[in-house]
């Protein structure tokens, strides 16, 4: 059944908001999570999204945003993660050894599947593996910004990148990295865990960046990542709703980048950007 995602305005009211839901929604099927720019996340039972968005009105909680989410099959997502996947010149492999696919003329990588985050099964790592090989990457400085398994920083740095930047606010993340860096044999990879914060900007220093995350994930981000990247510096993103395209392009146009390709695969969309001004 369709499960139907609310983001809600920073709570006005007084006193605290996980409150005032419990109250307004106690008879409903719903779970909900703050977000670090004081948003709310709210999941709802499709078949009640109606009775949720009127106890929301009834309380004068405003509601930013509303969209279905994609139904998920879990067993076939379960059983993908145990499968080699392949993206272009890459087999994304999460066995080794006897049980290893034979990756013919691609570069295989292994990802064990031991770890929360993806190994490449999702269509919005495999659209993000894709634009990192449409365009050039040879010798460029690529932050990977949420990069679980490392997935995409590994990509950039075989594609020729000179050197990668790779963090995750999953403080697991960056040990995988390191972890999977090793086991195929990949340097130049520099993880760490954390968020954007830590990125320093006294002077933009990054020609490329890679975010494959939802879009509520990755906007509040943009700010910060247009800091760090050079004039003419290349944004991709992963991990959108196609449907939502023409909102996320005006959103990336008000932060200062200009959108020049977009990719699809099923509901998920993917873009390159350049951000604005000359080029250094
Ligand atoms: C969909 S996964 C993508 C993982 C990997 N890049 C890939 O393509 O397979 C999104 C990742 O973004 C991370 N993430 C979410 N918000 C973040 C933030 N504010 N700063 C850093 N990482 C974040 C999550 O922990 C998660 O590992």
């Amino acid at each position: 059944m369709a499960v139907r995602q609310f983001t809600l305005a920073p709570c006005r009211a007084a006193g605290d908001f996980d409150t005032l839901l419990m109250e307004a929604l106690e008879d409903l099927s719903v779970s909900w999570m703050s977000q670090p720019d004081g948003t709310v996340t709210l999941w709802v039972d499709g078949t009640e999204a109606d009775d949720a968005r009127g106890a929301l009105l009834s309380k004068d909680i405003e509601i930013m945003a509303e969209r279905d989410e994609p139904e998920r099959d879990w067993l076939e997502e379960s059983a993908a993660l145990r499968k080699a996947v392949a993206a272009g010149r890459y087999l994304f492999d999460p066995h080794e050894g006897e049980r290893a696919s034979p990756p013919g003329r691609r570069r295989r990588i292994y990802l064990p599947a031991a770890r929360a985050f993806g190994t490449a099964s999702h269509e919005s790592t495999r659209l993000a593996v894709r634009l990192l090989q449409r365009l050039s990457v040879a010798g460029l400085t690529v932050v990977d910004a949420g990069c679980g398994a490392g997935t995409l920083g590994f990509v950039a740095r075989l594609e020729g990148a000179a050197r990668v930047v790779a963090f995750d606010i999953d403080c697991d993340a960056a040990l995988a990295v390191r972890e999977h860096a090793a086991s195929n044999g990949i340097a130049g990879v520099l993880p760490f865990a954390g968020s954007t914060a830590a990125l320093s900007a006294v002077a933009p220093w990054a020609d490329l960046v890679v975010a494959n995350m939802l879009r509520e994930e990755v906007l509040p981000l943009v700010p910060d990542l247009a800091r760090i990247l050079k004039p003419g510096g290349l944004l991709l993103t992963s991990g959108q709703l196609a449907e939502a395209e023409e909102s996320f392009v005006v959103e990336l146009s008000r932060a200062g980048f200009e959108v020049f390709l977009l990719l699809k695969e099923n509901e998920w969309l993917a873009t390159a950007s350049r951000k604005r001004g000359a080029r250094t």
